[in-house]
């Protein structure tokens, strides 16, 4: 079958895709650090959502849909580097408008990954929230998924899941995984945050290649 995994740097679904035989291409802004830029198309997305293709499998950028981001679209000064009050509602709309070019791509099979965020009542409920210590890596991050076309994953039975992984707990009584919480401030930290999880890409692409 012939994929497309849309913002997909990584490459881990489309390294899982072709494992199984299947003709799958990751495309990103951003050149591929899976190490298979045979596979890459480094180039806007948009374009590609025109040609034929037997499953679109879409990881759009969260920065702005994310719940985590929600207290920075208040109006307020502004610190830091990242937008605040009205430059970020604007970019949110944006973000949300490339979010559903996935959904509603004439491809009959589409799904897409976001942490939770506004999608959940800008688009609707996502069909289900998984996590990485789900699928064997022993971690915690609430990761939606919306399908069109393709079977909700199968979750592995409780006794095979991996441990949650360690908490983080802030002054006002938040807790965090530890993994996520815990990265030291980088260039990197985000792209290193939003790479699909092992476990997740295999079944991913297990799952969602039976025809
Ligand atoms: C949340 S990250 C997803 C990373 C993915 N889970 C992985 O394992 O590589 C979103 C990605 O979307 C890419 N992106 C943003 N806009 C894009 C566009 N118009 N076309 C292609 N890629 C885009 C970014 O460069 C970023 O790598």
């Amino acid at each position: 079958m012939k994929f497309l995994v849309a913002c997909e740097e990584s490459q881990a679904v489309t390294i899982e895709l072709r494992k199984l035989g299947h003709e799958a291409y990751s495309c990103d802004l951003e050149p591929c650090s899976g190490g298979h830029p045979e596979w890459h198309l480094q180039q806007d997305v948009i374009p590609l959502l025109n040609e034929y293709w037997d499953g679109i499998i879409a990881f759009p950028p969260c920065t702005y849909l994310a719940v985590s981001g929600a207290s920075w679209l208040k109006d307020q000064p502004k610190r830091g580097k990242g937008l605040v009050g009205a430059e970020r509602r604007e970019t949110q709309k944006l973000g949300a408008k490339f979010f559903m070019l996935f959904i509603n791509s004439k491809c009959k099979k589409v799904g897409v990954e976001n942490p939770i965020g506004v999608m959940s009542t800008w688009y609707r409920k996502p069909d289900q929230i998984i996590h990485p210590y789900m699928f064997g890596d022993p971690f915690s991050k609430p990761t939606c998924i919306w399908v069109k076309g393709f079977p909700k994953l199968i979750i592995p039975p409780k006794e095979l899941w991996a441990s949650r992984g360690e908490f983080l707990v802030s002054k006002n009584g938040k807790r965090g995984a530890k993994w996520n919480w815990g990265l030291p401030p980088s260039a990197d930290r985000a792209r290193i945050r939003s790479k699909t999880f092992p476990g997740i890409a295999k079944a991913i692409a297990e799952q969602w290649s039976k025809d």
